[in-house]
């Protein structure tokens, strides 16, 4: 500019002003165009600075577990069914063969509504509900929460999930239950365990079991489980003569503690990071 003549040198400043304006023009609407936009309208996007990656989400450890159950149940011929937390008497108690005053009741007295509801202590709610829909053959897993008045410590919580399962047909023996469960347990905590039957009580299983399982250092208890009591089949209109089932109920928070080495049940509800994105 300094070579320019007096006269000259205001019409350079002028016309390159123009020029600034047109190309912040050009940026403008081309930054509008690309959706960028800043509080003043001026020169936003710098491609030179990092990128910001998104946070990709984890589904919760328990999710995964049942998802991984579901998919094994899901190739022995299973179907996955939706149950309710909600409940009736009728549905966790009666229908199931525990009578009012029954002891067994004590252990799964919930939280009561006020309209005489209850949430559910145990899946085995789905059973009733599922036979009452359909006739045999029925084969269905059912996951998802149940609630029970137990003090919370490392091992215990209120609420945790189970999943529930049965199997009913015209001839569906107790050996049909081992195998069925042996397949299960094998496919998911791997081919060398053993696996161990007590015989046990439950109100709406007879014959009914508790299975523990061993990878050579003790026993874990895992599962509930026995043939359907003739007392359900009645319950939900089936006539016990001519149907035969076997049912089980195993705790998700047992397995996923087992599996990937979890000391306390405590973790899976506090909804910490630091825990959560480990899985
Ligand atoms: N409902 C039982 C429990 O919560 C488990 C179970 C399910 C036992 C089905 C037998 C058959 O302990």
């Amino acid at each position: 500019m300094g070579s320019l003549s007096e006269t000259d040198r205001p019409k350079f400043g002028q016309a390159l002003n123009q020029l600034k304006e047109l190309i912040e023009d050009q940026i403008r609407q081309k930054e509008q165009s690309l959706g960028l936009k800043t509080a003043q309208g001026d020169v936003s996007f710098d491609p030179t600075l990092p990128g910001i990656s998104p946070r990709i989400g984890k589904l919760h450890p328990i999710t995964q577990t049942i998802q991984e159950i579901s998919d094994i149940f899901t190739r022995l011929g299973f179907e996955t069914v939706d149950g309710r937390e909600i409940e009736t008497e009728f549905y966790n108690f009666t229908a199931l063969n525990i009578p009012l005053d029954h002891p067994s009741r004590d252990a799964f007295d919930t939280f009561y509504t006020e309209s005489g509801h209850l949430l559910r202590s145990q899946t085995s709610t789905v059973q009733v509900r599922v036979m009452e829909k359909r006739k045999p053959p029925i084969r269905i897993i059912a996951p998802g929460r149940v609630y029970r008045p137990d003090a919370v410590d490392a091992s215990h919580s209120f609420m945790f999930h189970q999943i529930e399962g049965l199997m009913v047909d015209a001839r569906t023996t107790f050996s049909d239950l081992k195998g069925v469960l042996h397949l299960f347990l094998r496919k998911l905590l791997g081919p060398d365990i053993k696996m161990r039957f007590r015989p046990h009580f439950f109100p709406f299983t007879e014959p009914s079991v508790e299975i523990d399982v061993s990878w050579g250092k003790g026993w874990l208890e895992l599962l509930g489980a026995g043939q359907v009591d003739p007392a359900v089949f009645e319950a939900v209109g089936y006539n016990p003569k001519k149907v035969q089932g076997f049912a089980f109920g195993l705790g998700v928070e047992r397995i996923a503690m087992l599996k990937y080495g979890i000391k306390d049940i405590r973790l899976f509800y506090e909804n910490d990071l630091r825990f959560l994105e480990q899985f």
